[in-house]
Parts: C-alpha cells; structure tokens; sequence
C-alpha cells in the first residue's frame, strides 16, 4: 500500500519533470519584433527605425551581425559614401547600443567548433 502510494508520487513527480524539461528545452519566446520593419523591439529601436530604414531595408539591418565597432564602421561608412548624415553622440550611443545588443555577432545556430582533444 505504502509502495503503491511512493510510485504514485515518484510517477507524478517525474512527469511534473519531465513536463520541467521539455518546456525549458523550448527556447524562450524570442524577443518582440515590429512587423513592419522586421525590427526586435527593444530600447533605442525607434531611432534605428527613424534613422536607418530611410534608404533601405531594415532587413539589411536584421540580416546583419556584428560588434559595437563593427556596426559603427558601417555606419561610418555609409556617412562616407552613401550619404549617410552624421549623428549627435546621443543618437549614435543609441543606435550603436541598440545594434550591438540585439544583432550581435556569432548569434547564429552554428555550433562552437570542436576543441583539438576532440578531434581524430
Ligand atoms: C542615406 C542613406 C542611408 C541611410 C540613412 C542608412 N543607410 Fe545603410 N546603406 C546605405 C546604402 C546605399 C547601402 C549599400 C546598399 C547596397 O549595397 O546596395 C547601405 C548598406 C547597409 C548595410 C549592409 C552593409 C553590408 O555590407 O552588408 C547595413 C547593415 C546598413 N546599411 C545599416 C544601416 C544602419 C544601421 C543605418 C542607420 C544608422 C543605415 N544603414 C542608414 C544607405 C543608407
């Protein structure tokens, strides 16, 4: 009787684990995107909208990977060639944080390679 009662409660608890680790096996809800633009909603995402969709695509934008640095040589590229207007520090702090943190680089599903010791 008491066996029964412990298997019940083992049976339970490992559903209730089970049921743990399947839902957090699924990746979090990934982040808000504005439909319109493709763009992820977070902060400083209007000034990239207002700023960086005027002559393209934000999927250039949403299609691109890189660092703080990466992203300010595009930028500093585009004002160089593209005629791209330069702008005050706080809107570039902005919208260089804003691409740093939701386009950063090596977010992709690529594994990491494998180290030396695991290799033939
Ligand atoms: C004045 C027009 C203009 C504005 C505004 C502009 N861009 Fe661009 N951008 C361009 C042009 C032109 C290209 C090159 C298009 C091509 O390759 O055909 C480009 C290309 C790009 C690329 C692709 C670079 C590559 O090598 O793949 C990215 C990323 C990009 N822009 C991001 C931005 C961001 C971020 C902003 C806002 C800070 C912005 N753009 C604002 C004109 C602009």
């Amino acid at each position: 009787m008491l066996t029964t009662y412990k298997h019940g409660i083992l049976a339970v608890a490992s559903a209730a684990l089970l049921l743990v680790s399947i839902v957090m096996s699924v990746p979090a809800r990934s982040a808000d995107i504005d439909p319109a633009s493709g763009l992820v909603i977070a902060d400083g995402w209007e000034a990239v909208r207002a700023n960086c969709t005027v002559c393209h695509s934000a999927k250039f934008i949403t299609f691109q990977r890189g660092d703080r640095d990466s992203w300010k040589s595009m930028i500093r590229w585009m004002q160089k060639t593209q005629g791209l207007w330069s702008f005050d520090e706080k809107t570039e702090d902005t919208i260089l944080s804003y691409l740093a943190a939701n386009y950063p680089p090596g977010k992709s599903s690529r594994r990491k390679n494998l180290s030396p010791a695991d290799l033939p």
